[in-house]
């Protein structure tokens, strides 16, 4: 499964980087608001740390005017993945975009038949909110083996992209139902990493090792 950071932060971005969980990056507007930086800046300096997918959404609601706006966000490099909503004016998007060779995320996808509507439109990326389903006492899992299903069902490349992930059971999860991608904030990505038993297990070590008086 493939790790995206769900942020707009480029130091966090960096920071995970490091420790090899970037394969990509997500972004959306209420994120790159949350920076506070041109989204423009944004977006180029984390397609220079990541040479994996890095989604930028376009603001627009109508046809014309998203093909605008993909045509500035696709130009600020190789990388980016123009995200649209799961609307008709975004499907629309989505098949001109991808159909010229564009990747696309359809992001706000809440229904197996979206998901579908997505896969047909030539979408790169679909984009379940897992989080914001559950958040409404849905369970936002069943909606990502639905999916994983119906694409099985019928070959579709569209890759799954978990999204809305709020805790590290999520990623579990979506991993064990067969998602392709999986997009968290950098917080969870790091809470995968802890367990106590880790720790305790280090401790301990350390304990023994000064016993022995020795250094490496
Ligand atoms: C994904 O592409 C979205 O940016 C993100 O996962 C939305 O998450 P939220 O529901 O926590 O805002």
């Amino acid at each position: 499964m493939k790790f995206f950071a769900d942020t707009g932060d480029v130091a966090e971005i960096r920071e995970l980087a490091e420790m090899g969980l970037v394969d990509g990056v997500t972004t959306n507007p209420s994120l790159i608001a949350k920076a506070g930086r041109p989204l423009k800046d944004v977006i180029k300096e984390i397609c220079a740390i990541t040479t994996g997918p890095v989604s930028a959404e376009v603001a627009a609601l109508d046809f014309a005017s998203m093909m605008k706006e993909a045509e500035v966000l696709r130009k600020i490099a190789k990388n980016v993945a123009v995200k649209v909503p799961l609307t008709v004016d975004g499907l629309k998007a989505c098949k001109a975009l991808s159909s010229d060779g564009t990747m696309v995320n359809v992001t706000l996808c809440f229904s197996p038949n979206q998901a579908l509507l997505a896969a047909k439109a030539g979408a790169h990326f679909v984009s379940p909110f897992i989080g914001r389903l559950d958040d409404i006492h849905i369970d936002g899992m069943d909606l990502v083996a639905e999916i994983r299903q119906i694409y099985d069902n019928y070959d579709y490349a569209t890759n799954i992209l978990v999204a809305s992930i709020r805790t590290p059971n999520h990623i579990k999860q979506a991993a064990l139902i067969g998602a392709d991608y999986a997009t968290a904030p950098p917080a969870v990505l790091k809470s995968l990493i802890k367990h106590p038993l880790t720790d305790k297990g280090i401790e301990m070590f350390l304990a023994d090792w000064k016993k022995t008086g020795q250094s490496i």
